[in-house]
């Protein structure tokens, strides 16, 4: 049994029923995310964009030159573009990617676009701890700066973000800074509409994930049981992206039957959406002080530029 047909099963038990969220991400899933980022509906991409071309200057100035740009993703993207060729004389670039041929395309691709800069990638996955020693240089940068773009920490709980955000903490080390991109809270039938687009690409997206159950693991189910459903959950003020049976469905898996009454859902993914000082709160929590703040002029997207506090001792050296 492979890790995927463990957490499936896994995930199908429980109740309520739900998929991690990882699992959206296979190629297809990946390009169809491309394709939601583009959609007129998902206005996160834009707003974090936007607030790349028109904050950078001010950003770049506070990093200041020689910083050790840490990036959480295999980033070769615009946005790690546009931040790089901000910056004064960075001492080095290192994406942190699980995927070796994600990482070995973000180096090509930044290395022919910045043929002078240090990169040096790492092969690890960032949810887990990173030894500091991977990440060490010599002579070492004046900061680093772990970077973290898009909303990706919205789709960790509040508890594994502030853990998140502590580990980001002791890669930057006193003195260094951790700048991370979050989505906020706004009237709520925006955010639905972002997670239920017009072009109906999120359903696909979602759906997809019942196409691998299907393609991967031999499952048998009905594909046209299943209907998308993103849904607001104020306590927890999150996005929830669903899959819910239409009418009483099964799906078999490996020995395993599980019935699905209608109007059951499985549960595939979160998008936790913040204020700015919830999150400058979960922040400290997690030994980090909120030293400054950008927004898109809409002031649908924020980016924070968190300082370890000094006041919790040495951290991670
Ligand atoms: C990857 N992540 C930041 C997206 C989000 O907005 O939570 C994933 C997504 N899921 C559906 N639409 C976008």
């Amino acid at each position: 049994m492979n890790d995927f047909e463990i957490d499936v099963i896994q995930g199908l038990s429980h109740s309520p029923k739900f998929l991690p969220c990882k699992y959206l991400y296979d190629e297809k899933g990946s390009d169809l995310f491309e394709q939601i980022c583009e959609t007129k509906d998902y206005y996160v991409t834009r707003a974090d964009l936007e607030l790349h071309q028109t904050k950078l200057p001010e950003i770049s100035q506070l990093i200041g030159p020689h910083a050790h740009i840490i990036e959480f993703g295999s980033g070769a993207g615009t946005k790690t573009q546009q931040l790089l060729s901000s910056l004064t004389e960075p001492r080095a670039y290192t994406p942190i990617e699980i995927s070796p041929t994600a990482l070995a395309l973000s180096v090509e691709t930044l290395q022919s676009i910045f043929p002078d800069l240090s990169i040096i990638p790492l092969e690890a996955d960032y949810t887990q701890d990173i030894d500091p020693d991977d990440l060490r240089l010599d002579p070492p940068a004046r900061r680093r700066v772990v970077y973290f773009p898009g909303s990706t920490i919205g789709n960790f709980t509040r508890e594994e973000a502030r853990g998140f955000l502590t580990r980001m903490g002791k890669i930057a080390q006193q003195n260094g800074a951790v700048l991370v991109g979050v989505d906020l809270i706004k009237p709520i039938p925006e955010l639905l509409r972002a997670y239920d687009d017009d072009e109906g690409i999120t359903e696909r997206f979602n759906k997809n994930l019942l196409v691998r159950l299907k393609e991967e693991l031999g499952a048998e189910l009905d594909l046209d049981a299943f209907k998308h459903e993103a849904r607001f959950n104020s306590e927890l003020n999150r996005i929830e992206m669903h899959l819910v049976a239409t009418k009483p469905t099964s799906i078999r898996v490996a020995q395993h039957h599980f019935h699905l009454a209608a109007g059951e859902t499985i549960h595939t993914e979160s998008s936790h959406k913040y204020t700015i000082e919830d999150f400058q709160a979960l922040a400290k929590e997690a030994g980090l002080i909120a030293e400054r703040v950008w927004l898109d002029e809409g002031a649908r997207f924020s980016m924070h530029y968190l300082v370890p506090d000094p006041s919790k001792g040495r951290l991670n050296q």
